[in-house]
């Protein structure tokens, strides 16, 4: 299987997290979003663990709530021991209402707007990460307003290729993220923060991408942050603090993906980050991840019911599910793979379909030539796999369709952390 977590019975029925598929489509309905709340804490201990035997007990890996926001995960991020990182006032929000404590909140993002900004220095929130000249003098002057320092870290383009999807690489010189090195914006960029008294800048902030395999992506960042941070210490006498190196360990959609070892990989960038400042004679700066994907994607799945099953002789197969680009765009927006399923049986004998979705158009498919039994009819359920990170987050309510809850899956029973979107909350809003 794709993921340890999902079996096949000997009825041919697919298990997720040691509970029946078939049996909570029929609890929660379907379109329905599973997720092993194990799997989630487990992946927050690969990084804690690691961190902690490597960088000592303080050491803070952050999880990127952007990859699954609601608040029963912030719930479980504190309970473990998270920092989070946040994009959004909403984002922000919703950690909070949870419970989350505002000092471990790192507030990211290219566009904040001076509403983002006034409430995150309202609430205390423990760093901005500061992703441009502008926002630093309004972060800047939002701060002195409320009479407070502001800690920060500034984000810097170190101009690195990940090699992943196009629309998720964001450390080449040319994106609209940070200030590029490249340039020399960004010494000066440091050089303007320092002058700030409202700000304490405690150090630098860099992401590469998502989705990502190269095994020396993190090493060749952490290569291009060190050089900048002896060059800051040698032009302006700084000296960094902190050093966050972003999230993005890719995790096995399809059968052809590596699996990553997380610890493998983090104590590696470690042992190079050490050899680095060692070389450089700089001090060891407190090291940052933010991993999103890695924490909640294998964590998830998707449970359909088939609608109905298209066959156009000499063409094309298409099973129709009851969900589709509404509940997971990712496949439209990046061509992303997945492993698809039948959650209630098992045959020899395959057909090739797309698997399609209902809203009224035609790129509306969730995944193209997957294989399921030939004799799949309506009201069969199909699983889709490791759908824990950006489906969620990145799901909408085009033709007005609503989302699917959020159901957590534990060793004991399963509960509702998100209830079904209704078509009263559809109209919520509306005057
Ligand atoms: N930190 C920053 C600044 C980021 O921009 C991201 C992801 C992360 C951390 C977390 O990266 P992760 O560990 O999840 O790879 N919607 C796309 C993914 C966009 C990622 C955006 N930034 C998708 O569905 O694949």
């Amino acid at each position: 299987m794709i993921s340890d977590n999902i079996r096949r019975e000997a009825d041919g029925t697919l298990t997720f997290a040691g509970h029946s598929v078939p049996v909570l489509a029929e609890q929660y309905g379907t379109p329905l979003y599973l997720m092993d709340e194990e799997r989630i804490r487990r992946n927050c201990r690969l990084y804690l663990d690691t961190f902690r035997e490597c960088f000592g007990s303080e050491a803070l890996p952050l999880y990127a709530g952007k990859a699954a926001s609601f608040k029963q995960i912030y719930r479980i991020m504190k309970e473990e021991g998270m920092g989070i990182d946040a994009v959004s006032a909403g984002e922000i929000h919703t950690a909070l209402e949870a419970g989350f404590p505002p000092e471990k909140i790192f507030f990211h993002g290219d566009g904040k707007t001076d509403e983002d900004i006034r409430c995150g220095v309202k609430h205390r929130i423990g760093y901005f990460i500061v992703d441009n000249p502008e926002e630093l003098e309004q972060l800047a002057a939002e701060a002195a307003e409320q009479g407070i320092v502001q800690k920060v870290l500034l984000r810097i383009t170190p101009g690195i290729d990940p090699h992943t999807y196009k629309a998720l690489t964001t450390g080449i010189v040319d994106v609209k993220f940070g200030v590029p090195l490249e340039t020399g914006q960004a010494l000066a960029f440091v050089h303007r923060a320092l002058s700030l008294p409202s700000l304490s800048i405690c150090g630098l902030h860099c992401h590469i991408g998502s989705q990502v395999f190269d095994e020396s992506v993190f090493e060749d960042s952490i290569d291009v942050m060190t050089e900048f941070m002896a060059k800051l210490r040698e032009e302006f006498g700084y000296e960094v603090k902190m050093l966050n190196v972003g999230g993005g360990y890719g995790v096995r959609y399809v059968d052809s993906d590596k699996l990553i070892d997380i610890p493998a990989r983090i104590r590696r960038v470690a042992g190079h980050l050490k050899e680095r400042v060692q070389e450089l004679g700089l001090k060891l700066p407190f090291f940052l991840m933010e991993p999103g994907r890695s924490i909640v994607a294998d964590a998830g799945m998707t449970v359909y019911t088939v609608s109905s099953v298209k066959r156009i002789p000499g063409y094309k197969y298409y099973v129709v599910t009851d969900g589709g680009m509404t509940d997971n765009p990712r496949y439209c927006l990046y061509g992303a793979h997945y492993t698809v399923l039948h959650a209630d049986r098992e045959t020899e004998l395959y057909a090739v379909y797309d698997l399609a979705g209902r809203c009224c158009e035609s790129g509306d498919i969730i995944q193209p030539t997957v294989k399921l039994p030939e004799d799949t009819r309506r009201g069969d359920h199909i699983a889709v796999c490791t759908t824990g990170a950006y489906n969620f987050s990145m799901s909408s309510n085009y033709n007005r369709i609503g989302r699917p809850p959020v159901v957590m899956l534990t060793p004991d029973g399963s509960y509702l952390a998100v209830r079904r979107e209704t078509s009263e909350d559809l109209c919520a809003r509306d005057l």
